[in-house]
């Protein structure tokens, strides 16, 4: 055995598997000042990411943590440069060409939390394929987040449910947290139980605003391109040592 490996596994150690989270939601972040380090292209980042999506969504499978939500790109994120929103594109649409097989075959659940509709022609095409042919697994859900926005699906949600109440098909004295619950994109999900931000920042932007409310929050000054295996590991660690306590005592 390698030293990493020695140092992965003795961490694995320490994980209570117990007390896993079940829904583990990560922002994506700092793939481009990991790559202007090393003096490369930003797309070069984004191509090192693709790798720890892969890395993690395998390590969170094996430790069996159902529901997995990975922010992708934002409705934000629209406003980059085009070359650059290109390149986020095809590294999408390579992913899912190469890992759909795998993916499949592990009995992993691909959702899309955003608006696919709006995504050009050819990524939209592979996600829906993806999403279809995916749609009976329930090993774990991969959530993958993608022109994505919170207010925006708190809005569009707001939108769908006025309809509901003007059609009949749900009474407005009778819209609760659960009902409304079912107007996101995360409806029949838990919340996530823990958000992890790699890459320094320590702010949403603009990820799961509704659901985050008693989510843990664990910051890591690692850029997505260096999140490995360990860093999970080193994240749910943290994440165990928290005492929860959802308002009470
Ligand atoms: C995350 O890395 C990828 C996306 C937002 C799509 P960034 O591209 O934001 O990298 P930094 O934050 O500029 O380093
Ligand atoms: C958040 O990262 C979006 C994704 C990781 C997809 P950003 O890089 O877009 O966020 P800001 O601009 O630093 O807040
Ligand atoms: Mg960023």
């Amino acid at each position: 055995m390698s030293r990493d490996e020695i140092n992965t596994n003795t961490l694995l150690s320490k994980i209570d598997m117990d007390k896993l989270p079940k829904h583990v939601a990560i922002i994506m972040d700092g793939n481009g000042r990991w790559a202007r380090k090393r003096l490369l292209p930003r797309t070069a980042g984004h191509r090192e990411g693709v790798e720890r999506v892969k890395e993690i969504v395998e390590a969170a499978g094996n430790l069996g943590i159902p529901y997995l939500t990975l922010y992708a790109f934002s409705t934000e994120n629209w406003g980059r440069p085009k070359e650059e929103i290109d390149t986020l594109m095809k590294l999408l649409v390579e992913y899912l060409k190469k890992e759909l097989t795998t993916l499949h075959k592990n009995n992993v659940k691909i959702n899309i939390l955003g608006n696919i509709d709006d995504l050009p022609a050819l990524p939209r095409e592979e996600v829906k394929k993806a999403v279809e042919k995916t749609k009976n697994n329930d090993k774990m859900n991969l959530n993958i987040a993608l022109n994505y926005g919170g207010r925006n699906e708190i809005v569009n949600g707001i939108k769908s449910l006025i309809k509901d109440v003007r059609s009949g098909d749900v009474i407005l004295d009778e819209i609760n947290e659960e009902v409304f619950k079912n107007y996101l994109f995360t409806r029949n999900q838990p919340d996530p139980d823990l958000l992890i931000r790699p890459s320094g920042e320590k702010r949403l932007s603009n990820f799961l605003l509704y659901q985050v409310a008693y989510t843990e929050f664990v910051f890591s000054d690692v850029y997505w391109p260096e999140f490995n295996t360990e860093q999970l590991y080193k994240s749910l660690i943290e994440y165990q040592s928290r005492k929860r306590r959802f308002g009470g005592i």
